[in-house]
């Protein structure tokens, strides 16, 4: 692993540079059945369901589902008519991302800047207007299918992100023109206010590419989008006797938002990006979703009890996981809080480096294809990936993918 840059302290006035991009504005999901997602998103992981658009707020072509929890926003979107590229998508992929919204100062502006760049528009700016306000928004593609939207939200009122400039707070306000309030799984959203799973934000979002072009896309997102690479890993970081990936995380918005890609190393048997490429119609697309936590073993406990799926950790992992990580972070006088037998009992990944820890855990596919997943992600002065949990997870990784006949 290499670490190349740091972020800096503050970021380029927006005078300077219109592709300063705040935060995740929020991810939209193409699904085959979006009001069935959301109830998974709730039930299974906490989530909201704040708002929606469809038929009964006057939305002809498709249905969207607006879930939140702290200051993660997801868009789940069906068509309605075979003609709605939802519809196309999910045929094609199945269900899974199709966009990671930024939130910008001046959407038009970025968006123009972007095409300078070398970007190719997804769509061109249009605002979006009601009584509350107005949200004007612009979108480029990157790899695969997959946008950016470019979201300019009012300083002020119904559509501002109240915590936008203030990273990590919570407050969403509404979301765009054409969503309305819902009382949809009313009593799922009230246990959810009385029994939090703790998901506070977007942590990273990772992006499987083709072999070969990995950096292709690492220059489009510092040629376009003006990202900056933040570490980088490579086959002999992330191998195991079978499998391998390559890796570099590009970072923007002061390191609000980072963006891995990933690309297949050659191994002795399929990697896993090669692998979500077979099930993806040998399409890129965003392979995980790491979603951040202050508190993991609460997190992976109320996750669990709602049913997600997670990766199993092997009992073996835990002899030698101690011995890796406390010598490492006893030599900057620091050690784990989290009580050792607990985060074995939930079968939490936890690594070191030389600023701190983190714990993680990785949930099986969400869908019935091998493509997208989450990770649940906890930082305790770690800034890294889990760099030493790979070999472990990548195991079990590949004893999920020999079960699906995929190795
Ligand atoms: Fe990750």
């Amino acid at each position: 692993m290499t670490t190349l840059t740091t972020q800096p302290a503050s970021a380029p006035s927006f005078a300077a540079d219109p592709l300063t991009l705040i935060d995740v504005d929020h991810v939209r999901f193409y699904c085959g059945n979006a009001k069935q997602a959301a109830y998974f998103y709730c039930h299974c992981f906490g989530f909201t369901c704040e708002q929606v658009s469809d038929q009964t707020t006057g939305s002809r072509e498709a249905a969207h589902y607006y879930l939140t929890q702290g200051n993660i926003r997801f868009i789940l979107t069906s068509g309605l008519t075979k003609d709605h590229p939802a519809s196309r998508h999910v045929e094609l992929f199945g269900d899974g991302v199709k966009d990671v919204a930024f939130t910008v100062h001046n959407a038009e502006a970025a968006w123009k800047q972007a095409i300078k760049n070398g970007g190719t528009s997804a769509y061109e700016p249009r605002e979006m207007k009601d009584g509350d306000g107005t949200v004007i928004v612009a979108a480029i593609k990157t790899y695969g299918e997959v946008i950016h939207t470019f979201v300019q939200r009012p300083q002020s009122g119904p559509y501002a992100l109240p915590n936008v400039k203030q990273a990590h707070g919570t407050g969403t306000g509404k979301f765009m023109p054409g969503f309305a309030q819902t009382k949809l799984f009313k009593n799922l959203n009230d246990f959810n206010a009385k029994n939090p799973c703790g998901l506070k934000y977007t942590d990273h979002l990772v992006g499987n590419v083709e072999l070969g072009k990995m950096n292709h896309w690492v220059k489009f997102y510092e040629d376009v989008l003006g990202f900056k690479m933040f570490m980088s890993f490579d086959d002999k970081d992330i191998a195991t006797d079978y499998s391998a990936l390559m890796s570099k995380v590009m970072a923007s918005g002061q390191g609000l938002i980072k963006m891995p890609i990933n690309e297949p190393a050659p191994g002795k048997k399929k990697s896993q990006v090669q692998e979500y490429l077979d099930w993806h119609n040998n399409t890129p697309g965003v392979q995980h979703l790491a979603l951040r936590t202050d508190d993991e073993l609460h997190s992976i406990a109320a996750l669990r009890s709602r049913g997600v799926d997670f990766l199993s950790i092997p009992d073996s992992y835990y002899e030698q996981c101690w011995k890796r990580i406390e010598p490492m972070l006893a030599s900057i006088g620091k050690s784990v809080k989290e009580d050792h037998q607990k985060v074995k009992d939930l079968g939490i990944l936890v690594d070191a480096d030389d600023e701190g820890y983190l714990l993680q855990l990785f949930t099986k596919p969400l869908q019935d294809r091998p493509t997208l997943f989450f990770e649940i992600i906890c930082r305790r002065g770690s800034q890294a990936f889990g760099k030493g949990n790979f070999k472990a997870l990548f195991e079990a990784l590949e004893l999920e993918q020999e079960k699906r006949g995929n190795l």
